[in-house]
């Protein structure tokens, strides 16, 4: 409590610094978040957002904005990349903008060897902060702004919540709640458990109170967010379990949909699939990141889980959950990977009914146990595996997205559609698009809709309501 009224009082001093910056450049303060990764680092931005609209800067799409802050993440080589690439190119901006603030922040600003490298060869960067200690960003925003310092600020493990940072939503009608932060899984190839910092939950009180608030706002769907969603509750004193927080949840009235992001494979508990299958305000699917369809892989890669338990476990959810639609991530590569390893995710593709998949190629990442593993594959061997997996997994995603042709669903609609006139588009309570006809007074709307037409990953078709 102390600490949040502190960043208070940043706040309130920030309204005037921003008040003064703008009379002396004789227009608004303009400011622009790039945000890299995954949703926790979405939500993040949002909540950065709600602090510079607070102080009085107007958001504008582009990157040439006076006060530019990037998001990072770390978990593939290329998501770094990607960051020095932009770098290269706002390094131009700020000459035009003397008085432009470039600050970095999120999971690449863990890693001590990166913001090393910022700070020596990045000159013009304003302002470093971790993921640690983002809901100290108004103070460190003010002594930049206000104070013309240099600010490189990270902190080693998390000191406090961001609970008290109002958050600037980019979708009015959706929203992200943070239910735990942090990891303990320590998968060998990951490096989240080392940026994000240990598991911890927040209390259930706390998540039902934000919901109720996000829906007084206007928000019709809400996503649960966690690195595991499954062990909410672990170091909770009162019992709480993921499956009674979504029951909670589902009681919030006014609430239209709840996702939740990710789920472990290795601990969905039958009380969850109960909890679902009970609450039709849960939506019908389930992001179950397989990695690998091999045993030998999996335990290499510390998931804890076979390839026969999780095909029971899909296997459970489709006979429970028949209208789910189910979807996964995957690593082709990962150190000691053989043709028959391979071969068992390509069957684990054939067998589980993916509606889509997310595939990666394995990035080495250093700090993590993988990177030492000598058995490192080839890269024309796993660029040959790709290719062979995309293409399976496109043939059976099509079939699991057609399933659903000629009903009538409802579908949440989500924005005009960019590449033909007259026609919105929406999403079903499984995830997959539906592109109709309609104008902009039905965005953020729940409406029923006829499935004309599967289109293999999005569905054409016409309102019925
Ligand atoms: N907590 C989530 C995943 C977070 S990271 C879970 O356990 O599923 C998102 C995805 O990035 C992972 O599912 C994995 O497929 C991929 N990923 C993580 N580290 C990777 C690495 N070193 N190389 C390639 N892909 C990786
Ligand atoms: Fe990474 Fe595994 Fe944690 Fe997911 S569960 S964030 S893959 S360590
Ligand atoms: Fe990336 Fe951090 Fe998410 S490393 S995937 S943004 S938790």
């Amino acid at each position: 409590m102390e600490e949040s009224k502190k960043q208070s009082l940043f706040v309130a001093q920030l309204k005037d610094t921003i008040e003064e910056k703008k009379k002396r450049i004789g227009r608004p303060v303009r400011y622009h978040i790039t945000t890299m990764g995954c949703q926790m680092n979405a939500r993040d931005s949002e909540k950065l957002s709600g602090i510079l609209a607070e102080i009085g800067c107007e958001e504008i799409p582009t990157e040439d904005a006076d006060i530019l802050l990037f998001n990072t993440c770390t978990v593939r080589e290329n998501a770094n990349e990607k960051l020095y690439g932009h770098l290269g190119i706002v390094k131009h901006f700020k000459k035009l903008n003397p008085d432009m603030l470039i600050g970095i922040c999120g999971c690449m600003m863990q890693e001590k060897d990166e913001v090393l490298r910022i700070q020596k060869k990045y000159r013009f960067v304003d302002l470093v902060f971790g993921t640690h200690n983002i809901w100290k960003f108004p103070e460190l925003l003010y002594a930049v702004e206000a104070e013309n310092q240099r600010v490189i600020d990270t902190a080693e493990e998390r000191n406090g919540f961001r609970d008290h940072m109002p958050a600037r939503r980019k979708i009015w009608f959706k929203s992200g709640v943070n239910i735990m932060y942090g990891c303990n899984n320590f998968c060998t190839y990951c490096i989240v458990p080392y940026v994000r910092g240990r598991e911890q939950s927040r209390a259930a009180e706390d998540i039902v109170r934000e919901v109720k608030a996000l829906v007084e706002d206007g928000v019709k769907e809400v996503m649960l967010l966690g690195q595991n969603v499954n062990s909410y509750g672990k170091g909770l004193s009162n019992g709480e379990t993921f499956a009674s927080l979504l029951e909670r949840v589902c009681a919030v009235e006014g609430l239209e949909r709840v996702r939740f992001m990710t789920p472990h494979p290795k601990d969905l508990s039958d009380e969850l699939i109960q909890v679902i299958k009970r609450n039709p305000k849960i939506c019908r699917h389930i992001h179950l990141p397989l990695q690998s369809g091999s045993s030998k892989i999996l335990q290499r890669m510390n998931r804890r889980y076979t390839k026969e338990s999780y095909l029971s476990l899909v296997d459970k959810i489709h006979r429970e959950l028949p209208e789910v639609g189910l979807t996964t991530d995957i690593i082709v590569g990962f150190p000691g990977e053989t043709e028959e390893d391979f071969q068992d995710t390509l069957e684990v593709v054939s067998r589980a009914g993916y509606q889509a998949a997310f595939t990666f190629i394995y990035s080495k990442r250093s700090g993590t146990p993988a990177a030492e593993f000598e058995d490192q594959v080839p890269e024309d061997v796993v660029a040959d595996r790709m290719q062979r997996l995309i293409a399976l997994v496109q043939q059976f995603a099509s079939k699991a997205a057609d399933r659903d042709e000629g009903k009538v669903e409802p579908v949440l609609v989500e924005e005009v559609n960019p590449q033909r006139a007259g026609y919105v588009t929406g999403r079903l309570s499984n995830n997959l698009m539906v592109h109709f006809p309609g104008d902009e007074s039905l965005i953020g709307q729940m409406v029923l809709v006829l499935l004309k037409e599967s289109k293999g990953f999005y569905y054409m078709g016409e309102r019925r309501d």
